[in-house]
């Protein structure tokens, strides 16, 4: 499908690859016990971060996106990942189909009625005793005004829509309010980027299935 990021899909791993490196490196750190258990990325992109995961004996992975331009450089190379071009508030699985979701950086360019949509997606495809990791913008009082900016700059050039969405996500605090909400429970979470970034793992909340 065509989507806003048919141009960007070329540059898109080039021009962040500085700034996502430690990030898919944290993921993947984060992942480091669970080399066995299936792993759906949604809104994947590139599939830069599954492809990390794969090179470092990850198996069973799992990744979709609704752009065909994004999917076609991930599909690019020889990783043994499934790879489906679907839609993320809306997947074709059945429900508990997966050990472990990621959502990295597609929540807050997100509509709050999408952003539900994703988390409500997510927490119906992983089993019981599964988790989420969700990873995006979060700034704090620790994050310095440079990096604050930085990331606006990059937000700005994605489009005004994707811009205004990020805008009241932080406004908001968003991810935080989103998954309460959501019956997700907040493991830890731990702060990238200059303390702009959080990757953060969330169970499902037995008290609330
Ligand atoms: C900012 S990119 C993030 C890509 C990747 N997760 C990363 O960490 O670099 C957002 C991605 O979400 C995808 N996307 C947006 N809406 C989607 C939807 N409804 N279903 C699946 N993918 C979607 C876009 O096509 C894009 O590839």
């Amino acid at each position: 499908m065509e989507t806003d990021y048919d141009f960007s899909a070329k540059i898109y791993d080039p021009v962040l690859y500085l700034a996502l490196k430690p990030i898919r490196i944290a993921v993947m750190n984060e992942l480091l016990n669970h080399k066995n258990k299936s792993i759906l990325d949604l809104c994947c992109g590139t599939g830069n971060q599954l492809k990390l995961l794969s090179k470092n004996g990850f198996k069973n992975l799992h990744c979709l996106d609704l752009s065909t331009s994004m999917l076609k450089i991930a599909n690019k190379g020889d990783y043994p990942i499934n790879i489906y071009n679907e839609d993320a508030t809306k997947t074709s699985f059945e429900n508990e189909s997966f050990d472990i979701a990621i959502i990295s950086f597609a929540i807050h360019e997100k509509t709050k009625t999408t952003q539900e949509k994703f988390i409500k997606e997510a927490h119906r495809l992983i089993n019981e005793d599964g988790f989420i990791l969700v990873v995006d913008y979060a700034f704090d009082n620790k994050t310095p005004e440079i990096v604050k900016k930085g990331i606006d700059i990059i937000e700005r050039l994605a489009g005004r829509e994707h811009y205004n969405n990020f805008k009241s996500y932080i406004r908001n605090n968003g991810l935080a309010n989103l998954m309460n909400k959501n019956k997700f429970k907040l493991l830890k979470h731990h702060k990238r980027l200059f303390n702009g970034v959080t990757i953060s793992r969330y169970k499902k909340d037995k008290a609330l299935l």
